[in-house]
């Protein structure tokens, strides 16, 4: 699509909403969030300075956005970079429009210009946002930002704690290396080589002995699956990938069974921080060749006296239900394909190979001209994705605009909650069941940012 189709689009978009997202009177006021994409600088590695990071500040992490279910909000992007790029909100079913994915939902930013995104999140929870135009690469440099929508009415925790989880690729002196490579694209993806939690190398905090603190994490990597357990404390998980839980998430407390959180989700988290000011509650990764502290809370005063079972549920945001008694059932294959052009991403970056395909067919490129959708769905249709996995590799399959419950696989029992991300094991038949209520042409991708660029993507069509 061309710079001239957008405008003609976004004008017939802004007629059909009267008004082109202007606010009705009697709506809150918006919440506003400038972001400005830039070049940036920072001391990742204790006593060096990594140059050459991308951030919104240019010496800080992207922020935590802080927006309010319901209310609308207003996220300015500037782009001060050389290159172009686009802001994606990763969970939130908003408008197309708003969608940030280049050529598909919108023209890419480019240099010195500006794009404002208008939309009202219609659910609370953990997300998170990152550029989907030179993705592999801004990303990797530092974009990557958590985004807190929170509740109509506040759950009753005492503190919260929001962890970015993340790596990044660095030699012994702190600079960047090879932020991708052809090995590790055609396989598994390119791991960093320093584990970071908020752009340091361990969280540590301290919360009230005895309280109830809410711990947001959020895996931004571009590659790493998180394996996470915790040490002492008692804990319960309450929403995972953004929504609450419908079917209990096990709380992991042995390096043996760590819970899994790939790349693109989140997991809330309700603690009791222990009662003895001194004690330490852990969040920990397992790693290869042993474990690793990602979080250290520590209790502090005197002993708060609550209890987990204090938490009432989360409201439940409003999804709908698919109705599984006759669906329509529509399969995908993911595979490895080595043959085909170099995908076309026009000014979004290309990695210089095509290594997967979505149905036997690589992602022809973002700008690619004459693309279809994987497939067309109908307004208010409910389906069943049926993903099949034909490689050894992981693949963290996600969805953009829409919310869909993985209900059966041939290789483990699932836990059915409502999700955006579904972790795709080897061999795997997934399927994963969801409601067409967000008209657009909605993104569908691998989140291992590697195999995303090289073939492992497409988009689906809601009508
Ligand atoms: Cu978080 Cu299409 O991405
Ligand atoms: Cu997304
Ligand atoms: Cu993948």
């Amino acid at each position: 699509m061309k710079r001239r189709d957008f405008l003609k689009t976004s004008l017939a978009g802004a007629a059909l909403m009267g008004g082109g997202g202007a606010l009705l009177a009697g709506e809150s006021s918006p919440i506003t969030y400038p972001l400005k994409v830039q070049p940036a600088r920072y001391g990742l590695m204790p006593g060096k300075i990594t140059e050459g990071m991308v951030s919104t500040f240019a010496d800080a992490p992207p922020p935590v956005i802080r927006l309010k279910q319901g209310v609308p909000a207003v996220l300015s992007v500037e782009n001060a970079m050389e290159e172009y790029t686009a802001m994606h909100w990763h969970g939130l079913r908003i408008p197309n429009a708003m969608d940030g994915v280049p050529y598909l939902t919108q023209f890419p930013i480019g240099p010195g210009e500006a794009f404002q995104y208008e939309f009202t999140p219609p659910d609370a929870g953990t997300y998170w946002y990152h550029p989907h135009c030179m993705t592999m690469t801004q990303m990797a440099l530092g974009l990557t930002g958590v985004m807190v929508v929170e509740e109509a009415e506040d759950p009753g925790f005492d503190s919260e704690e929001v962890l970015n989880l993340r790596d990044f690729r660095l030699n012994d002196d702190g600079q960047f290396i090879d932020l991708y490579t052809g090995r590790g694209a055609a396989r598994g993806g390119t791991h960093g080589t320093v584990m970071a939690v908020n752009w340091q190398d361990v969280q540590r905090a301290d919360h009230g002995a005895g309280s109830l603190v809410r711990l947001r994490v959020a895996a931004t990597d571009t590659t790493r699956i998180y394996k996470l357990y915790f040490e002492g404390a008692d804990g319960k998980i309450i929403a995972w990938d953004g929504h609450p839980v419908d079917y209990p998430v096990p709380y992991p407390t042995s390096p043996d069974a760590p819970l899994l959180l790939s790349p693109g989700q989140r997991m809330d988290v309700a603690l009791r921080m222990p009662s003895l000011e001194g004690q330490e509650v852990k969040l920990m990764a397992r790693v290869p060749g042993g474990t690793r502290e990602m979080a250290v809370l520590r209790a502090v005063g005197a002993d708060a006296g609550r209890a987990l079972a204090e938490i009432a549920p989360l409201p439940r945001n409003p999804l709908a239900e698919p109705d599984l008694t006759n669906p329509r059932v529509e399969e995908f294959v993911f595979g490895w394909s080595p043959e085909g052009d170099l995908p076309n991403n026009g000014f979004c970056g290309t990695l210089g190979y095509t290594f997967w395909s979505i149905n036997r067919n690589p992602w022809a490129g973002d700008a690619a001209e004459g693309i279809g959708p994987l497939v067309t769905l109908n307004m208010g249709e409910s389906v069943v994705l049926r993903l099949r996995n034909e490689s050894p590799n992981l693949h963290p399959i996600h969805l953009h605009g829409l919310t869909f419950r993985p209900i059966r696989s041939n290789k483990r029992e699932v836990i059915p909650n409502m999700t955006d991300t579904a972790l795709l094991l080897k061999d795997e038949v997934l399927d994963i069941a969801l409601v067409a209520d967000n008209p657009g042409n909605w993104a569908f991708h691998c989140h291992v940012i590697e195999h995303q660029k090289t073939g492992l993507a497409g988009y689906i069509e809601v009508v």
